[in-house]
């Protein structure tokens, strides 16, 4: 179970589409207790739970969760939220707890996302640090091409925006 390969057997990605409409029940709030617990230690500029949950409650915004299933213990260790708007599909974020990352659960995301989107939208676009190498590698392997730079986009710290997209078949 700790080796890299046979850990991703136990990686299944769900689609928890229009869940946080109204209250979440004790199932939806636990699993936003995980990507808001995510969120936090990986980004800078982290969305907070009650930012996620309002962001989730509209339908053209959505969440995939990955979750480590051994036994009954179900783990959500990886989250992706995008949205669908008209012919386009945004990546608004994507992260994996910091203690499961290497192990291709981001890919696992991305190839959901792509393959959920692929069909119903024409474009796929997304942002990211410039300096944000992990990410950037994962978004070129799965075949998005730098569109435009913004200039020094993010605060704290300073950096440029690379936007990146992907045609969708
Ligand atoms: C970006 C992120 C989601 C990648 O998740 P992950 O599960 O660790 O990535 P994967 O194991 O699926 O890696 C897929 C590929 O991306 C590349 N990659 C991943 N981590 C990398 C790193 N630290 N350095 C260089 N390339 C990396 C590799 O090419 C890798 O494929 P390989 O292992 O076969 O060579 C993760 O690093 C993360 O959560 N970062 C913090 C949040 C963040 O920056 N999100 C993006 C904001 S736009």
């Amino acid at each position: 179970m700790d080796d890299a390969d046979t850990y991703i057997d136990y990686v299944e990605i769900e689609e928890m589409f229009g869940y946080f409409e109204g209250d979440a029940d004790s199932r939806q709030q636990r699993a936003l207790e995980y990507v808001s617990a995510i969120e936090e230690s990986s980004f800078a500029d982290c969305w907070s739970a009650e930012e996620i949950k309002d962001t989730l409650q509209y339908d053209y915004n959505k969440l995939l969760i990955a979750k480590h299933v051994d036994g009954n213990i179900t783990e959500v260790v990886g989250y992706l939220i995008y949205n669908e708007i008209a012919d386009t599909t945004e990546l608004l974020r994507i992260a994996v707890d910091e203690n499961h990352r290497g192990r291709h659960i981001g890919k696992m995301l991305m190839d959901s996302y792509i393959s959920l989107t692929s069909g119903k939208c024409e474009h796929a676009l997304l942002e990211v640090r410039s300096t944000n190498v992990a990410a950037r590698r994962l978004y070129e392997i799965e075949g998005y091409e730098q569109l435009t730079i913004r200039k020094k986009y993010y605060r704290n710290p300073d950096d440029d925006a690379v936007i990146y997209r992907k045609i969708l078949s």
